[in-house]
């Protein structure tokens, strides 16, 4: 349905997930006739470098998703909202990265290794949404397992990087780190807080039950995705601050038994998952070698003692999440969805 050569649009082009669309589909090779960048006012203009070439960013309007096969969408919730049907209406097949979408019965939510058969029945012009990045990160981690004997339970402690608030984000914690050594006092425009040398709990609204949004999101999206309304999940989601690679300490209880050794085996042949897992040199995953790596590192391995022999594991995760979190699921959803784009 989408022409093995497609007009593709990036919205939110100038953004931190934007920037990293356009380095993966120049890296990927991904087949197109043209590729059209979107922004706000306030970068439209603009000059953007992709694979030798100059491309023009233009400012997003109602009219931009005309002759547009493809659209990959980064620009926030309020933006999806607005222009993701505007882009379906025009014939355009969405792969939206914000949350507007996700819990929608009617769009799919997808990670290409964990239910991406979801993207074989789609036969029109539509949305289809990509998970928040921690639950990402976690479900590459953890579905194999799942698939293999179900997990009942899984306690989850999100240490995320400034990347998941965007660009201006990551450049605020840069900005810190300059006044830190120069002895000057701390922009917190971002945060409304020091984030240098600092740990704060996740920037999205808290509720009435006392979890913030974060958190929920690695419940409800984890049982959409599995397809599986009896997975318990609470989690813990907090901002460390390194920049761009999530880490996740991960407990699960299982519905079935599995040892420590079968774990490994199965996480082993995991598509997207690398084992770092080095005991005697006390090597575990670490955000620095997720970053700007594809897969999600898994390490940290170990029956948890306080539960039944079989019954339960620990994980500790890395992933990037510009990267697997963001930018590269989007790609992998769309790559299916264009036949000329399979890779080898
Ligand atoms: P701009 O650079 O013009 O502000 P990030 O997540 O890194 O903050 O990036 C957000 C992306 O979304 C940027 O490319 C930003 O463009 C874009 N964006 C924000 N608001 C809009 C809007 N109203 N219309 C189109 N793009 C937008």
């Amino acid at each position: 349905m989408i022409p093995s050569d497609p007009v593709i649009a990036i919205v939110g082009a100038t953004g931190a997930v934007g920037e990293e669309l356009l380095s993966i589909l120049a890296a990927r090779r991904f087949p197109h006739r043209s590729l059209r960048l979107f922004a706000s006012k306030r970068s439209a203009g603009s000059i953007v470098d992709f694979d030798g070439r100059k491309l023009l960013v233009e400012e997003l309007n109602e009219d931009s998703f005309n002759g547009v096969h493809l659209a990959l969408f980064s620009a926030g919730k309020s933006v999806s909202k607005h222009y993701g049907p505007i882009a379906v209406q025009s014939g355009c097949m969405v792969v939206d990265n914000s949350s507007c979408f996700r819990m929608d019965p009617s769009v799919p939510l997808v990670v290409p290794e964990v239910n991406g058969e979801l993207l074989d029945r789609i036969d029109r012009p539509s949305i289809i949404a990509n998970p928040n990045c921690s639950t990402i990160i976690a479900l590459m981690a953890v579905s194999s397992l799942h698939r293999a004997v179900g997990i009942e339970r899984m306690v989850v402690s999100t240490y995320q990087a400034a990347s998941g608030a965007g660009a201006a984000a990551m450049r605020e914690l840069e900005t810190q780190a300059r006044e830190f050594v120069a002895g000057f006092a701390y922009t917190t425009a971002i945060f409304g807080r020091q984030y240098l040398f600092n740990v704060f709990s996740h920037n999205s609204a808290v509720g009435e039950d006392g979890y913030n949004e974060e958190e929920r999101k690695l419940l409800l999206e984890t049982r959409k995705i599995w397809s599986d309304e009896g997975v318990r999940v609470t989690a813990t989601c907090v901002r460390v601050p390194t920049l761009r690679a999530h880490c996740e300490s991960i407990n699960l209880t299982f519905r079935g038994s599995l040892s420590e050794a079968d774990a490994r085996t199965l996480l082993a042949r995991a598509p997207g998952v690398r084992i770092v897992d080095d005991r005697a040199a006390n090597r575990f995953p670490e955000p620095i070698e997720a970053s700007g790596g594809d897969d999600v590192l898994v390490g940290r391995i170990r029956a948890d003692l306080s539960q039944a022999p079989g019954k339960g594991l620990d994980l500790f995760v890395a992933g990037d999440q510009l990267r697997k979190g963001a930018a590269l699921n989007a790609i992998q959803i769309a790559e299916r969805l264009v036949p000329a784009a399979v890779r080898a």
